[in-house]
């Protein structure tokens, strides 16, 4: 379906429920969504979508709720999960990676992510290591991945996506409000929730299958040009660790380039990036 079409649904008022007959008209014989679980509201569904797995749920299958009561983000942080405003989802993957590839599938999520974002907004939002979505700073959407290996393999990955919407900064709280924004905001007016999940999963499967058929290598371009952190001075927090320097880009695993104030050039496998100033 082309972008101009799926923008053509109009925004349901707020307050009113996904539309999922709609979502799934548009999907087509997209791979990833053939079966959509839908919740008024859930506990996480990175949670729920773990349990499917574990059943022997097939992949592609995506979990999508209106609210989450413990929505998660990345380092035990909870993500806000308001209902009717936001979208917040989890798929269902069994990818053919070793475990040492399995962080290529948040790179790949994270360029399908944008480029959706990005078809509704004025220009591209950034990416910022590993896997959050900003427009001018301000976070749109985050992703949390959760996987189950074994030692060469992995049985599935969790990939969790929430995406602000309509949520206005008005009705975030004042801690949030401070560094998070929305379509909405950024566009000045509501959009259909179903357009903008018809579009992420349709995204989603095309950079995941780009994954698997080529390779990191195929999507590295299109994620190194939505890159917001190249060249810029940061901290990154290793738990234990704290390493300043600057942000060179990413190796073909995923990992974070980064040249330490003694010229060392360190590869960050998993960590909180801060910006700093220069
Ligand atoms: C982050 O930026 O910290 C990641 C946020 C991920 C939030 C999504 S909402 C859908 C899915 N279910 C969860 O509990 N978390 C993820």
């Amino acid at each position: 379906m082309p972008p101009s079409e799926l923008q053509d649904i109009p925004p349901a008022p707020s307050g009113v429920a996904l539309d999922i007959a709609r979502v799934r008209a548009h999907l087509g014989a997209s791979r990833l969504g053939a079966t959509l679980h839908y919740f008024q509201e859930i506990g996480s569904t990175n949670t729920h979508a773990r349990e499917l797995a574990e059943r022997g749920a097939d992949e592609g299958e995506i979990v999508i709720a209106e609210s989450q009561t413990h929505g998660r983000g990345r380092l035990g942080r909870r993500w806000e999960s308001p209902p009717f405003t936001n979208l917040y989802l989890s798929f269902i993957l069994r990818p053919k990676l070793s475990p040492r590839h399995a962080p290529q599938i948040t790179l790949a999520a994270a360029v399908a992510l944008a480029e959706t974002v990005g078809s509704f907004l004025s220009r591209p939002p950034a990416i910022k290591w590993p896997n959050d979505i900003l427009f001018d700073g301000k976070k749109l959407a985050g992703i949390l991945t959760e996987a189950a290996c074994d030692e060469d393999r992995v049985l599935y990955v969790i990939l969790g996506i929430g995406l602000n919407v309509n949520y206005h900064t008005g009705a975030m709280s004042a801690e949030l409000r401070q560094r998070a924004t929305s379509i909405a905001d950024l566009t000045g007016t509501n959009v259909s929730r179903e357009s903008v999940l018809a579009r992420l999963i349709q995204d989603m499967d095309r950079c995941y299958g780009e994954l698997e058929e080529s390779g990191f290598e195929a999507l590295r371009p299109r994620w190194e040009a939505h890159f917001a952190l190249r060249g810029r001075r940061v901290r990154i927090d290793l738990g234990d660790q704290t390493v300043i320097g600057f942000a060179q880009g990413i190796d073909q695993n995923g990992a974070l380039i980064v040249e330490d104030e003694q010229g060392q050039r360190r590869s960050i496998v998993a960590g909180d990036v801060i910006p700093l100033e220069t």
